[in-house]
């Protein structure tokens, strides 16, 4: 506990969830469970393919990008690397970015859950909840995020939300073309549609340029 960083105490919770910034312990579960499987092998829904590495590679480069994420926070750019708590247990991970977010109010989101949690409910309650941080907490004007067209639970979850289809781009990615579907949501289109509430915000906003 350190008034010198307020993230720390940061909390998001919903009905079933509590988003955190992670201690240490979490974190270790967090790559635990990327350890364990966050998809099956034939499939790459990230651009960045760290999830195809051996077990253990892939934990640590879980851990270390949770670290980069603390170090590299700037209220100019900043993301948010929350982790998802379920009955106690780390469920997965939901991330909230921005670039100039004091001028441009634009938030973009990631996300992953361990393959055993995931159809459940849990990917659309914890990106509600960081939509609702954005939107409430930090007066976000829209969020935007990305998916490949092989993702349909990505996806689903963004239509759920309420997002606007906002394009496509096409990427070649480990020598195969792959295509991205870009969604956009607007602040007047936001209904959030469970209960989130948020501690904890106000030492934080500065460090989000807000
Ligand atoms: C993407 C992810 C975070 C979504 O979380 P989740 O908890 O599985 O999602 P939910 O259960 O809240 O909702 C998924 C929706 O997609 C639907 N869905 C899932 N697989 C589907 C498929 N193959 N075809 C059609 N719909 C599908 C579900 O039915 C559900 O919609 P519904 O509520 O209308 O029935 C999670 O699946 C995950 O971690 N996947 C692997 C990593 C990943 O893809 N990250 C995102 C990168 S863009």
């Amino acid at each position: 506990m350190t008034p010198h960083w307020p993230l720390a105490q940061l909390r998001l919770h919903t009905p079933e969830l509590r988003l955190v910034i992670p201690t240490f312990d979490q974190l270790y579960q967090l790559a635990e469970l990327a350890a364990d499987g966050v998809h099956p092998d034939d499939q790459m829904p990230f651009g960045q393919p760290w999830s195809a590495a051996p077990p253990a590679e892939r934990a640590r480069s879980v851990l270390q990008w949770h670290w980069r994420s603390w170090a590299e926070l700037d209220p100019e750019k900043w993301t948010l690397a929350f982790v998802v708590i379920r009955d106690g247990m780390v469920v997965g991970t939901q991330d909230l970015m921005a670039t100039n977010f004091g001028v441009g109010r634009s938030v973009q989101t990631g996300s992953w859950l361990g393959q055993r949690f995931q159809g459940q409910g849990i990917g659309t309650q914890m990106r509600a909840a960081v939509l609702e941080f954005a939107f409430r907490g930090l007066e976000a004007l829209e969020a935007t995020t990305s998916a490949f067209v092989d993702n349909a639970a990505s996806q689903r979850v963004s239509e759920k939300l309420g997002y606007l289809d906002n394009g496509n781009d096409q990427h070649v990615i480990a020598g195969r073309p792959r295509r991205e579907r870009r969604f956009l949501l607007p602040r007047e289109r936001w209904h959030c549609p469970i209960e989130v509430s948020i501690d904890n915000l106000t030492p934080c906003l500065p460090m989000l340029g807000v």
